[in-house]
């Protein structure tokens, strides 16, 4: 298949890439970071509906994922406007244009559109609360998207992996820190599922492949909190988990609100793929073994200033 993805800098993004190389034709879309991948790359701002219409006309895709978003909470509370440029409108322009043509789309949410009041997992038939201007901006993405496409994939994810900067994802954050016996702060009351880059990218393709659409939750299939998920990270890197200090995230000096409970279930999505969701183990191994070839230093050499962040 000849596929475009968005956002093809971000965390998702160039990983999905990496693994949809191996099958499909890719074409990522970028702002500049780039340079040197092993998939053709074309340059635009996402924020402007011209831009989206000549670039689906110009790469010709038959499939479209969305991974371009602004994705930190902090930014979408200082910028609502931003936030529901890229959250909210893009998704639907993408959306719509990709109805218009007969592509297939896929566009990435957030389990964040809950706000983790629910005692117990939250399903795709759960009404969403979202608590801030992030998760209310990708709750309306998510609407603008379906409502224009009806047969769009809408995932709601949480992952962690290796980024182009070295420093997007939790994953990252503990092992960084940790290498560098720094200590660290885990909170012990936020409850998430959280998926290895690289298995969410396979899933994002296999659910494509089956003809799947409507909404998905895509995360891990094992609840813990982020304390937790720091000394898993720990004791499979062979690091100080010592360091890490269980905190609650209730002043911790974030400005966007966290929900305390992110478990979503994935009996949905595993039900229709006709499999288990991969173990939290299998990806954490994933994530050791990726260090230890070198994955990091190949997408980081991707970057366009790569000798100087290295
Ligand atoms: N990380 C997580 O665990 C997590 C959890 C829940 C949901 N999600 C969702 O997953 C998706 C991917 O997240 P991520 O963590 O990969 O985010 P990310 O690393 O911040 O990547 C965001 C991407 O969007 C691009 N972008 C931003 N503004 C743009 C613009 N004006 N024009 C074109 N591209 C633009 C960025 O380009 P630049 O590099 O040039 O800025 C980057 O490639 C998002 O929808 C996010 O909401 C992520």
């Amino acid at each position: 298949m000849r596929l475009v993805i968005t956002g093809a800098s971000g965390l998702l993004g160039i990983n999905l890439a990496m693994e949809s190389l191996r099958e499909h034709e890719v074409v990522g879309v970028d702002r500049g970071k780039l340079r040197s991948a092993p998939f053709d790359v074309v340059r635009a701002d996402l924020r402007y509906p011209d831009t989206v219409e000549s670039l689906i006309d110009s790469t010709r895709p038959e499939w479209l994922i969305n991974c371009a978003a602004l994705a930190n909470l902090e930014a979408c509370e200082e910028d609502p406007l931003q936030a529901k440029i890229l959250n909210t409108d893009l998704p639907g322009a993408l959306a719509a244009a990709c109805a218009k043509r007969n592509i297939r789309f896929a566009h990435i949410s957030t389990d964040a559109v809950f706000d983790g009041t629910k005692d117990g997992f939250y399903t795709e038939e759960d009404e969403p609360s979202p608590p801030g201007v992030y998760s209310q901006t990708k709750l309306d993405g998510e609407r603008a998207a379906q409502q224009a496409n009806p047969g769009a994939i809408i995932a709601r994810v949480n992952f962690y992996g290796w980024s182009l900067g070295a420093q997007r994802s939790l994953g990252e954050f503990f092992v960084n820190n940790l290498s560098e016996a720094k200590q660290v702060n885990g909170f012990t009351d936020v409850i998430f599922c959280p998926m290895l880059v690289n298995d969410t990218a396979r899933l994002l393709l296999e659910m494509l492949q089956k003809d799947l659409s409507g909404l998905y939750n895509l995360v891990g299939g094992q609840r813990m909190s982020k304390y937790q998920f720091g000394v898993e990270v720990a004791r499979t890197f062979g690091l100080r988990e010592d360091l890490i200090s269980p905190r609650s995230v209730e002043g911790s000096g974030l400005t966007a609100k966290r929900s305390h409970n992110l478990w979503l279930s994935t009996h949905k999505l595993s039900t229709d793929l006709g499999h288990e969701i991969p173990a939290f183990s299998t990806g954490l191994t994933e994530f050791y073994t990726q260090l230890q070839q070198s994955y990091p230093q190949k997408i980081r050499s991707y970057q366009h200033n790569a000798a100087l962040t290295a």
